[in-house]
């Protein structure tokens, strides 16, 4: 097959393309940086894209750029180089005279918005049958890109769109100077936390209630190639791994498995001062996303548990 990833150089979009070549797939990007297998977002607004089968669109400004200042240039490029994309790329597939199989568009679980839950109550449920809890900046974003999304011509195009939670990727060693920071070529949170973990600075994020809806990143490709090949796998699948976990059980886990101890906890209003308030709601309230429609399309999750991907993912502990 060919299949063509906007946005094909970050996390996801390397690892796809990686599983995709080795299985005999060809895979173009469509990136904002010249090179090989390359076409550029000017190519999709002008209607230049390649005959292919499936096309992926994982472009997308990242919202947690710490190098980034927190303001309103910040927000619009976050919403422009997601919705600005997807709405591209729909506009030239739906123009083709003989457009791809499938489009897969993303978003995250940020769909489903935050609300404050009671200390004795549960967070509500919510599948890819749920409509979100409130709408909280990320969550109108997602709304805007969904809508970008929707617009694809389903009567000749099968449109399967994909909620992402937090994705956790490898932490791998490749030198030693590496060891001590971002290591090797792992990617995501978990290479970006290790090392204040190792120092003992682990924290709970606030009240540490709020579930943490994660996936290891080989889920994530599995679940792409699954529902490429899967002819009947349309409309939202909810990429989270079955076991979700608060981020008190995420944080004590990871630090056992880096045997170290936690001893603090960051109060909100630092988490806020620190990420800005607008985006704070990403690690201080949660979303309790189940991955219902995704289990009963057939997925089977490799890493349905936390601790056992952990325990893959977290090779190097002190
Ligand atoms: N990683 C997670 O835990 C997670 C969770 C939920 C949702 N998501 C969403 O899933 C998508 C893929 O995630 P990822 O972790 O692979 O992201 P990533 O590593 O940040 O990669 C996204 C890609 O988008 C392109 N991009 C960045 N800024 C852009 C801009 N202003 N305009 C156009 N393209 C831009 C870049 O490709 P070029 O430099 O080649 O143009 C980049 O490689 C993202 O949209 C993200 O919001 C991710």
């Amino acid at each position: 097959m060919h299949i063509l990833i906007g946005g094909g150089s970050g996390f996801v979009g390397s690892a796809l393309t990686a599983r995709f070549r080795a299985r005999g797939d060809k895979v173009t990007w469509v990136s904002r940086a010249p090179g090989p297998d390359r076409i550029s977002w000017l190519d999709v607004a002008a209607g230049r894209v390649p005959e292919c089968d499936v096309v992926i669109n994982l472009a997308g400004e990242h919202i947690l750029n710490l190098r980034r200042r927190w303001n309103d240039e910040y927000r619009r490029d976050l919403v422009r180089s997601r919705v600005g994309t997807t709405s591209s790329l729909v506009n030239a597939l739906n123009a083709m005279a003989k457009p791809p199989a499938v489009f897969i568009s993303t978003a995250g679980k940020c769909f489903y918005g935050t609300a404050e839950v009671a200390a004795d109550s549960r967070y509500p449920e919510l599948d890819e049958y749920s409509r979100p809890m409130a709408m909280d900046f990320p969550a109108s974003m997602v709304a805007l890109w969904e809508d970008a999304a929707n617009a694809i011509d389903t009567a000749r195009i099968r449109h399967v769109h994909v909620r992402l939670g937090i994705i956790l990727g490898a932490v791998e060693r490749v030198s030693l100077l590496a060891k001590l920071w971002r290591i090797g070529r792992g990617r995501g949170i978990l290479p970006l936390i290790r090392l204040p973990f190792c120092l003992g600075l682990g924290a709970v994020m606030g009240h540490g209630r709020q579930p943490m809806p994660w996936i290891h990143i080989d889920d994530v490709v599995g679940l792409f190639e699954h529902l490429v090949d899967a002819r009947a796998s349309r409309g939202r699948y909810n990429a989270v791994a079955p076991g979700i976990v608060s981020n008190r059980e995420f944080t004590e886990l990871l630090a056992s498995r880096l045997h170290r101890p936690i001893t603090w906890a960051a109060p909100a209003s630092l988490v806020r001062a620190v990420v800005g308030e607008d985006r704070a709601s990403i690690l201080l309230d949660g979303q309790n996303v189940k991955p219902r429609r995704t289990l009963e399309s057939g997925y089977f999750f490799r890493y349905p548990e936390l601790q056992g991907a952990l325990q893959d993912l977290v090779q190097i502990t002190i």
